[in-house]
């Protein structure tokens, strides 16, 4: 059938229905969009919360009691109740795509897809972002380092279309104020106006720094995350925080920002815990786990001993870590609730740890380090049994990031003063409470300060 014959019939069919049509109760316009932006245009015209009330089992069922709810017959326990059902109604919340699983972040008129993606290389991503954005403008801010090993992948996926590659830094050193102005630069020479939209691909730091950069270029352009370390797949691509570092402190300037989608080309992924390890990235899983309440026996057969995660669990442990934090974030996007505070579980002390340190000390085992010192506080406080700090020290050996690789300064103390959580006097910890389940408990700073001091003993050295 020719084109023309084509458009004739269906002017045919819109003339003799017309009248049927004008009775309808709701009209949503599908012309140049893809099948995401009708289901959201259905969504907002039946007033539904986005697709968080259309995919009634999606993500945001996940945790419904609260995050760290599930697991209620103990740390460690396998129960017929317990986490395995939860596991499997969490990744429930993600479908078959072409070529992988998606699942819907529900945020009401944000709500974005987040795709992991089977396919090689980044293929699959160019109809991606032909789905999720609004405009065939794009930039890609991408991680030198990244681009020197994907370039040909990348372009093939992206092509046909202009691919206009923008460099960032490697890692943490793009997270500054200085290379966000330059980067804020190269994309007004670089022709990009209020319409365009950023594709961010690297690590967390690159997806971080080019959020950020799309958060405040003209006011705000769309993004897509595209993350390729399994740190940025199961934290850092997913909720919206994005930010670079000031001298005092790491992520001290930010904003959240939702991303129109984020994008995981698993196979990417897998070579990065393959060549690179990808001990940081298992930290931040082995964090998400405990909050979820997943069993220590399953947790651990995620990863080898010594830490790597197996390439057979990739995919599985990518979708539970990433539909644990689509659960908690659609229940508290902007880190106001209480809820998504619990994230931070670990992070007030690792914080502390990586500033001290220089930044010698990596995120995710400085973040390993912080869970043991919340299960140490923990105990010490009395709120869970002795012997819990003990087992969740054993599970970071298993995944290599136990011992801690360095003693630290005193000037650490000087952490909690800084911290971006403190309000006024006081700053909310991650312990772990009943069960082994994850509580917020504010303390005043200094005493906050004194408790984690005390969960690290005997590690801190005057004048390290
Ligand atoms: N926004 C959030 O919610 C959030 C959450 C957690 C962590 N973070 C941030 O994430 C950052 C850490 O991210 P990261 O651990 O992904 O490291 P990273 O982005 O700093 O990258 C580390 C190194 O890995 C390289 N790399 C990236 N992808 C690669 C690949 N596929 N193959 C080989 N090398 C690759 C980079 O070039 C870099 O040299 C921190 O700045 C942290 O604050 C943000």
């Amino acid at each position: 059938v020719s084109r023309q014959a084509l458009e004739s019939a269906l002017s045919g069919l819109l003339e003799e229905r017309r009248g049927f049509y004008s009775k309808a109760h709701m009209t949503v316009d599908t012309r140049r969009k893809s099948p995401f932006q009708v289901a959201m245009d259905v969504a907002r015209q039946v007033g539904a919360d986005g697709p968080g009330q259309v995919c009634a089992d999606g993500p945001g069922q996940v945790c419904a009691d609260g995050p760290g709810q599930v697991g209620a017959g103990g740390p460690g326990q396998v129960g017929a109740d317990g986490p395995g059902q939860a596991v499997a109604a969490r990744i429930a919340g993600f479908g078959d795509v072409n070529g992988g699983r998606e699942g819907i972040l529900p945020l009401g008129e944000r709500s974005y897809p987040v795709r992991i993606s089977q396919l090689a290389g980044f293929s699959g991503l160019g109809g991606f972002l032909d789905e999720v954005l609004p405009t065939s403008d794009r930039f890609v801010l991408v991680d030198e380092q990244v681009l020197g090993l994907y370039e040909q992948s990348l372009r093939r996926a992206l092509q046909p279309g202009p691919v206009r590659f923008i460099p960032l830094p490697s890692g943490e050193e793009a997270k500054s104020l200085s290379r966000t102005e330059e980067c804020l630069e190269r994309l007004l020479l670089a022709g990009a106006t209020r319409s365009s939209a950023v594709v961010a691909v690297g690590g967390g730091s690159a997806l971080d720094a080019a959020g950020f950069a799309a958060s405040i270029y003209m006011r705000s352009i769309p993004v897509v995350y595209v993350p390729t370390t399994l740190l940025a797949a199961v934290d850092a691509g997913i909720g919206g925080k994005n930010g670079v570092n000031l001298r005092q402190g790491k992520n001290m300037a930010g904003t959240i920002f939702q991303p129109r989608g984020v994008f995981v080309p698993l196979r990417v992924v897998e070579k990065e815990v393959e060549t690179r390890g990808g001990h940081d990235g298992a930290a931040e899983l082995l964090k998400i786990c405990l909050i979820a309440g997943e069993p220590f026996d399953r947790i651990r057969t995620l990863a080898r001993r010594g830490g790597r995660i197996r390439a057979s669990r990739l995919a599985e442990a990518v979708e539970l870590a990433a539909a644990c934090k689509m659960a908690i974030v659609s229940r508290d996007e902007r880190d106001d609730k209480g809820e998504r505070v619990v994230l931070n579980l670990g992070h007030t002390f690792a914080h502390m740890a990586e500033t001290a340190s220089r930044y010698r000390v990596s995120h995710g085992r400085a973040v390993a380090w912080g869970l043991v010192v919340a299960a140490r506080v923990s105990v010490g406080l009395g709120m869970v049994p002795a012997g819990f700090e003990t087992r969740v020290e054993e599970l970071c050996r298993h995944f290599g990031l136990w011992p801690p690789p360095m003693a630290l300064p005193v000037e650490l103390l000087q952490g909690p003063l800084l911290d971006k959580k403190r309000v006024g006097g006081t700053l909310p910890l991650v312990l772990f409470g009943k069960a082994g389940r994850p509580v917020v408990t504010r303390f005043g700073v200094e005493e906050a300060g004194k408790l984690l001091l005390s969960g690290m003993s005997p590690i801190l050295v005057p004048g390290a």
